[in-house]
């Protein structure tokens, strides 16, 4: 069977995607002529043309500009039931997604306009694509704490319900280490949050030890300069903390020069609980199924290695016990099948 048709069957989980990242140019144009937004770009083709991006910050300068067509809680809700598709299509189970609130606030979007949306359409997967899901807000580590504790407080009716799950950190790492946010975290761990930062996708894997000892995080995005220090590679592995890795991600912004040169199969070797994911899948050329089918290519991964990684993503959620126990079970019945 090829890698497409076998990883699709596993049932995976998605831990690292940003809605924003997941505004397609045609729906991007779609919403620039319904709100009346005046983007830079004529056509599809033009917006696709824009994304030749090097590094991280260049991406995020097109990304912000990007969420700008953004406006009405029904825009939120139809860029999220697209990416639902997607994801179902892909055979992800359950997602956990990130949204920029304060992107949306500088613009005037106040947070309920861009939650409510988004929840909308998330309650609607399970039935009408059988994924389930959980939305997590991310802090904008290039604006200062207080900025982050404004976003956190508008949230906070979300966050007393459920709503919202958990708290990232995202944006431009270097130079806006985790210790900049220590008493955000803190306070949203108190509020009962789980908690994610990215660290070491640009960063040095001092901001991973950051993120896991100063944020006290449950996963790391990204993480891949982690490897520089393989005294924490062991802790990491031994503390069983789980990483949310972006091959394709990786590859459109300069981690890898080449996907054959990709960390994922160290990382599985060092015993890190690694999992897949697509990031931003409108600017960076694929989605969940691509990322595993790409990655599953370059480094010649072998089925017990692609079991793994769905494994780790059931493992890693933030899924309750039982929920996780189902899907672990059919994950198992599936592999047997298949190997
Ligand atoms: N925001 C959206 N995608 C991101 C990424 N890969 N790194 C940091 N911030 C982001
Ligand atoms: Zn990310």
């Amino acid at each position: 069977m090829d890698v497409r048709s076998f990883v699709r069957a596993l049932p995976k989980a998605e831990l690292h995607l940003h809605l924003e990242g997941a505004l397609e140019p045609e729906l991007m144009m779609r919403l620039a002529a319904r709100n009346k937004v005046d983007i830079p770009f004529r056509s599809v083709e033009e917006v696709r043309a824009a994304y030749r991006f090097t590094r991280l910050q260049d991406f995020l300068d097109i990304y912000y500009r990007g969420m700008d067509v953004l406006r009405a809680e029904e825009d939120f809700h139809d860029l999220t039931a697209a990416y639902l598709e997607r994801a179902a299509a892909d055979g992800a189970v359950h997602v956990e997604v990130f949204f920029d609130p304060q992107g949306h606030a500088a613009r005037g979007i106040p947070f309920a306009v861009a939650a409510d949306g988004i929840l909308a359409a998330l309650a609607e997967g399970p039935e009408r694509l059988g994924i389930t899901s959980l939305l997590i807000m991310c802090v904008l580590r290039h604006l200062d704490e207080e900025d982050g504790f404004a976003a956190f407080r508008e949230a906070a009716p979300y966050v007393a319900d459920g709503r919202i799950a958990g708290l990232g950190l995202d944006s431009t790492e270097k130079n806006n280490p985790p210790a900049k946010f220590e008493r955000l975290f803190a306070a949203a761990r108190e509020a009962g949050l789980r908690l994610v930062a990215h660290a070491g996708e640009e960063g040095p894997a001092s901001y991973v030890a950051d993120a896991v000892d100063r944020l006290g995080v449950d996963r790391i995005d990204h993480g891949n300069h982690a490897l520089d220090d393989p005294a924490l590679v062991r802790r990491l592995a031994g503390l069983g903390i789980p990483l949310t890795v972006c091959p394709l991600s990786n590859l459109r912004l300069g981690g890898v020069a080449d996907l054959r040169q990709h960390p994922l199969k160290r990382m599985l070797d060092a015993g890190l609980r690694a999992t897949v994911n697509s990031d931003d899948p409108a600017y960076f050329g694929g989605y969940l199924l691509d990322n595993f089918v790409a990655v599953a290519e370059a480094l010649q991964l072998e089925a017990a290695d692609l079991v793994t990684l769905a494994r780790n993503s059931i493992e890693a959620s933030f899924l309750d016990e039982p929920a996780k126990r189902t899907h672990l079970d059919r994950l198992d019945r599936i592999a047997g099948a298949q190997g």
